[in-house]
């Protein structure tokens, strides 16, 4: 780590490279051991306040000294919203609360098991075209954990006419922005911003009965209670946390599926084990590794540390919470069979997801019904050759070749 230490003494986590994209978990316990608070420079160029272990990041996930609202973030990060609009994601209460109850019952788990025929169906469909496939090869990000999430939280939302594969661009070059990349992400946003005002008037013009003309009919009908940028952040936020996540947690979890024989010869010989093993997935290398940004406003003190108030951006980092042995014995051990209660894959406090009802369904939909009709699914390339998105938000493959002949 001395090497990629700066003369300021703060590390930064660029410099590792490539090692930390691809395993950062090592780099986290190191760090953790040594203090549970560490300023550090995190590949979107900016400093940021590690919060490490299981207990002291859950609880500054849950902390309402730090604001997740972009007008307390400090103008000396240089950082730049690159989301749409405004949402629960970047509010806080009151405005939080007020949002996240407009949608909210829409994302309830028997609102959500009432779609798991439609998700089963969808599924189906995919495999039947990946699976005949006559080289027997496939990237499983584009045959499923991609197509998978996009096509349920488009019909969710009622936007089956999106251009998928723009929308697709638009939030891996947002998402992956770092300082080298960020014309291209301003771009992007640019692109989404306009795509998503004229979806609002598309939908303005020809409602439906979906949830989407339910929220504008919310703004049109009763003054302003969801402004045209709250309609446009909730569009954005749905979309992308709708699917960028999902197409991880079943790459990631087929992957480890992939990589230990025994866990996947044990799920084959007791289907009933897919809801742990999925609970396991998201602890062991689930699809956010640090969640969306919190800013101080006073300076807040955590065991010994003190971070700076003003703006300051703080990252409580899931990975490794959900590594940390303290909390998971052998954390580097997958089990499909271990407790995983606790586990902060969703985040915590009020903005625990949304959406963990209906990700676990697709999560569970995907990987059973993948495994019971590809009887011989394996990696098709060595792990080491996978290449892994950049950035410390989003955690996961580019792409994950499989065969299955
Ligand atoms: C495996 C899949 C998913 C994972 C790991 C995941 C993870 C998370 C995490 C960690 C947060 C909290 C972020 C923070 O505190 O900064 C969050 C929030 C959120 N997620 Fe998910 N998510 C997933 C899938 C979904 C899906 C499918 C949807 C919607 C259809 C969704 C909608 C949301 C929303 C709306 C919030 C904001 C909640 C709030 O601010 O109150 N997520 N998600």
């Amino acid at each position: 780590m001395a090497a990629a230490t700066g003369a300021d003494g703060v590390l930064d986590l660029d410099a590792l490279g490539d090692l930390f994209t691809r395993d950062p978990y090592p780099v986290y316990a190191w760090l953790r051991e040594r203090g549970t608070v560490h300023r550090v420079r995190i590949p979107e160029g900016t400093d940021a306040w590690l919060v490490l272990g299981h207990e002291a990041a859950r609880a500054a996930l849950n902390d309402d000294r730090f604001s997740k609202s972009w007008a307390h973030a400090s103008s000396d990060l240089g950082l730049e919203k690159l989301s749409s609009g405004t949402s629960m994601l970047v509010s806080d209460p009151p405005r939080h609360t007020r949002l996240r109850k407009l949608v909210a019952r829409e994302f309830t788990a028997r609102r959500v098991e009432a779609m798991a025929p439609r998700v089963q169906e969808m599924t189906d469909e995919l495999l039947d075209a990946m699976l005949a496939r006559a080289d027997g090869r496939a990237d499983l990000l584009d045959a499923l954990a991609f197509p998978l999430p996009m096509s349920v939280i488009c019909e969710l939302l009622g936007v089956p006419f999106l251009d998928r594969d723009s929308f697709r661009g638009w939030t891996e070059a947002i998402l992956t922005a770092t300082p080298a990349t960020m014309g291209r992400a301003a771009a992007a946003k640019e692109s989404a911003d306009a795509y998503l005002a004229a979806l609002v008037e598309r939908r303005r013009d020809e409602p439906g009965d979906d949830l989407f003309s339910g929220l504008i009919r919310t703004t049109d009908e009763d003054g302003d209670t969801l402004s045209s940028a709250e309609l446009m952040g909730m569009a954005w936020l749905l979309l992308v946390a709708g699917h960028e996540t999902t197409v991880h947690l079943i790459a990631n979890g087929v992957l480890a599926l992939l990589t230990h024989p025994e866990q996947l010869a044990a799920l084959r010989a007791d289907p009933s084990l897919i809801d742990n093993a999925v609970e396991e997935m998201l602890r062991f290398d689930g699809p956010v590794e640090t969640p969306t940004y919190r800013f101080t406003l006073d300076p807040v003190e955590i065991d010994g540390t003190v971070i700076p108030g003003g703006g300051a951006l703080v990252l409580p980092v899931l990975a490794d919470a959900d590594h940390d042995p303290a909390r998971f014995p052998e954390p580097g051990r997958f089990d499909i069979r271990r407790e995983t209660r606790g586990h902060v894959a969703f985040g915590h406090g009020i903005h625990f997801c949304l959406g963990a009802p209906l990700a676990r369904l697709e999560a569970r939909t995907a990987i059973a019904t993948l495994l019971d009709r590809a009887p011989n699914l394996a990696l098709d390339t060595h792990p080491d050759a996978l290449t892994w998105r950049p950035g410390m938000l989003i955690r996961g493959p580019r792409r994950l070749p499989v065969r299955f002949a």
